[in-house]
């Protein structure tokens, strides 16, 4: 599926700065007919707690091409949202922010990490090739403007004993 030329990617990692440009992807990213992209007040008040860390990953010094947004709790951590702007798609770039944030899970001592995505959502086919499992279903948990619901599916990737870079 690869519509990019391959460009050289910096992954690292963004805090309440960045909110400007995380924004621009979120508004860019998501299909508006889902309600899945977060607001502004969300994402920072996501980003004021503890354990909540930002990954970008970035074409350029003020280029950004797209983001991922995790929480730890206890021994798990989540993956909240990833998003990559339309022009920087199927170049990897989603793939290369999720092994960071596994791996930086991993460094915490996440011994698994969640995820939750529509059904229907290209993303799922994404997460199920990096070996993420379902782990559960909320039936009818998102509601698209066309009034039509989706089933939410729980995924998740045991962190515990795997080489997580593969
Ligand atoms: C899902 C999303 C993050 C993928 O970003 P991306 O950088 O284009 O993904 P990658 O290039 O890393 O894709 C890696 C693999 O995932 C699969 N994949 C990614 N997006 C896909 C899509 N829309 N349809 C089918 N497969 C897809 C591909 O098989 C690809 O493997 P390949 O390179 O062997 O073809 C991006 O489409 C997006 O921002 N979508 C809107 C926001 C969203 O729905 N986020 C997920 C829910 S929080």
């Amino acid at each position: 599926m690869s519509t990019v030329a391959p460009r050289p990617i910096d992954i690292v990692e963004g805090n309440l700065a960045d909110l400007d440009a995380v924004m621009t992807i979120m508004d860019a990213a998501f299909d508006p007919a889902f309600g899945e992209a977060w607001s502004r007040g969300q994402c920072a008040g996501l980003l004021a707690q503890p354990r909540c860390w930002l990954t970008l990953a970035r074409t350029g010094p003020h280029e950004m091409a797209g983001f991922a947004l995790c929480h730890f709790i206890i021994d798990e951590a989540e993956l909240l949202l990833i998003a990559v702007h339309p022009d920087y798609r199927g170049a990897g770039i989603a793939r290369t922010l999720i092994e960071h944030c596994r791996n930086d899970a991993s460094a915490m001592g996440a011994k698994r990490i969640h995820l939750e995505v529509r059904e229907d959502n290209p993303a799922e086919h994404l997460y199920r090739q990096m070996g993420f499992e379902t782990i559960g279903r909320r039936p009818k948990y998102y509601k698209g403007k066309d009034g039509q619901k989706y089933d939410a599916i729980t995924l998740s990737y045991n962190i515990s004993g795997r080489n997580i870079s593969s």
